[in-house]
């Protein structure tokens, strides 16, 4: 196989001394404490469960992938001491460049080493934690790639959604309104038809994070991901649906979802840090075949309080993308973006500008609020001064307590784009809202000449300083 695939990963962060294997824990409360107690803290290892009980040894989880820089780095194929604000200006580059490669279908591959169909599909051979406590069942798909496609235009859409294993040939899946899997199977639906899909459980973390993110619309992950590997992403056609999954693969499976039928799904502690969403009716997937490699090994991106393996990598690709759409909606002086992981590196962005002119700062902030990667439940945004670092929340809450007038600074939004997982959304089923805040914590324009003084020394002064007096002053200063 000429691509890179999870195995190969796993062998790059364990040679960064990031990886901890544990063996023995049981799959319905165990992995999952483990997983949990791992996450709460960036640059744990990620934890691998080998000899699961009741499961051939060999047969493997993985969880707490993309929780520390340098593991989200090799993924991306970057030098594993490249930093956060680094990552932000290669999501940047990366999606201005739009690399791109079609993918390349093969005849075969690891994937094809078990293939089992008809009566004999079991997903319940895979190991399947049941990731938290209060989890309505084992979930098979978190870091997963659910594959549908186009039946107009035969795009094919590979998206981040959770899957639960039912029985052994049946399980669910939870698309949430406006993503692209949920357009797609209310097509075929519409027509009366059965919508084909399938599941991927274990591949390279960079499909998956490609999976989870606003890639645009018609848009197919696996091409946009050979445009990170500088390869086209080798394919087989699964048999019964023929929809495309990466050849190497760890564990895939296809079946039909078919018009009203729907069973009770979830719940699942969700990246908001709750049980929001609660359980309800979602599309049920009938499963035909699965496959996958000699032992095989399941990938989980748990989420839960925030921060947690969805949010690490999640900012500082959103950051990326919404400082590429600010400038696209002709927004200049933009210094920085930032998406705090306490907010699930969703509900709360900071924008900081260099202002030109009155007004400036809330166009900005308007846009970051609906803007399409920072729309999907934004909550605050918050716009600075360029003189404010806003990854430092030290200086954000300074300058919204000091630079903001809330007669004019702050304003309500109502009617945003959200998401059942939002405990505080509003409005039915299939249209989700809640309201939204934007902070504007610049320095008014017209007060820009006459705001007082900063009571802190000047870079100038810290520089003399630093000249004289390094050996007495903090490290690092
Ligand atoms: C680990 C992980 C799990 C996710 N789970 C879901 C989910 O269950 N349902 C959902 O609608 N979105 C989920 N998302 C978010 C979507 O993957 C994300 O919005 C993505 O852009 C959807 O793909 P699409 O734009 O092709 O619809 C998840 C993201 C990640 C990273």
């Amino acid at each position: 196989m000429a691509n890179k695939d999870l195995r190969d990963w796993i062998a790059g962060v364990e040679k960064a001394g990031e990886l901890k294997i544990i063996k023995g824990a049981e799959p319905k409360e165990e992995i999952g404490g483990f997983v949990d107690i791992y996450m709460r803290k960036m640059g744990n290892p990620a934890v691998m469960f080998d000899e699961v009980p009741g499961f051939p040894k060999g047969h493997r989880v993985i969880a707490n992938i993309l929780t520390s820089v340098p593991r989200i780095n090799i993924a991306l194929g970057l030098p594993p001491e490249t930093t956060e604000i680094e990552l932000t200006q290669w999501w940047r580059k990366y999606f201005k460049d739009a690399p791109s490669q079609p993918t390349k279908a093969v005849n075969g591959g690891p994937l094809l080493d078990n293939v089992l169909s008809g009566k004999d599909v079991n997903i319940e051979k895979i190991p399947t934690p049941v990731w938290h406590e209060h989890d309505g069942g084992p979930f098979i798909g978190t870091a997963c790639l659910v594959v549908m496609k186009d039946p107009d235009s035969g795009w094919v859409n590979y998206g981040t959604y959770r899957v639960q294993s039912h029985k052994p040939d049946l399980a669910s899946v939870m698309m949430s309104p406006g993503k692209h899997g949920l357009i797609i199977m209310r097509k075929y639906h519409e027509r009366g038809q059965p919508c084909p899909v399938a599941v991927i459980a274990g591949m390279h973390p960079a499909l998956v994070m490609l999976g989870g993110i606003e890639i645009p619309y018609g848009k197919n992950e696996l091409e946009a991901a050979g445009g990170i590997f500088g390869e086209s992403v080798e394919v087989i056609n699964m048999p019964k649906t023929g929809l495309p999954v990466p050849a190497n693969s760890e564990i895939a499976f296809e079946g039909f979802i078919h018009p009203d039928d729907r069973i009770k799904e979830g719940p699942l502690g969700e990246w908001t840090g709750y049980y929001a969403s609660g359980s309800d009716l979602e599309p049920a997937i009938r499963i035909e075949t699965l496959m996958y490699r000699n032992d095989p090994i399941l990938m989980g991106a748990i989420p839960a309080v925030p921060p947690n393996d969805n949010t690490y990598y999640f900012g500082a690709y959103r950051c990326g993308a919404v400082w590429n759409q600010l400038e696209a909606a002709g927004i200049p002086g933009v210094k920085g973006v930032w998406a705090h992981e306490a907010g699930g590196s969703r509900f709360l962005l900071v924008i900081s500008i260099s202002t030109l002119y009155g007004g400036h700062s809330k166009q900005a902030a308007m846009v970051a609020a609906h803007c399409h990667a920072g729309a999907y439940c934004n909550r605050w945004t918050i716009v600075v001064d360029d003189d404010i670092d806003p990854t430092n929340f030290n200086d954000v809450i300074w300058a919204m307590c000091t630079r903001c007038d809330p007669r004019d600074q702050v304003d309500i939004i109502h009617g945003g784009w959200s998401s059942a997982l939002d405990p505080m959304c509003y409005d039915t089923e299939d249209d989700r809202r809640n309201s939204r805040v934007v902070i504007d914590a610049c320095v008014p324009f017209r007060r820009k000449k006459t705001f007082p003084k900063i009571a802190r020394s000047s870079k100038a002064l810290d520089d003399r300083m630093r000249a004289k007096w390094a050996k007495d002053l903090p490290k690092g200063f």
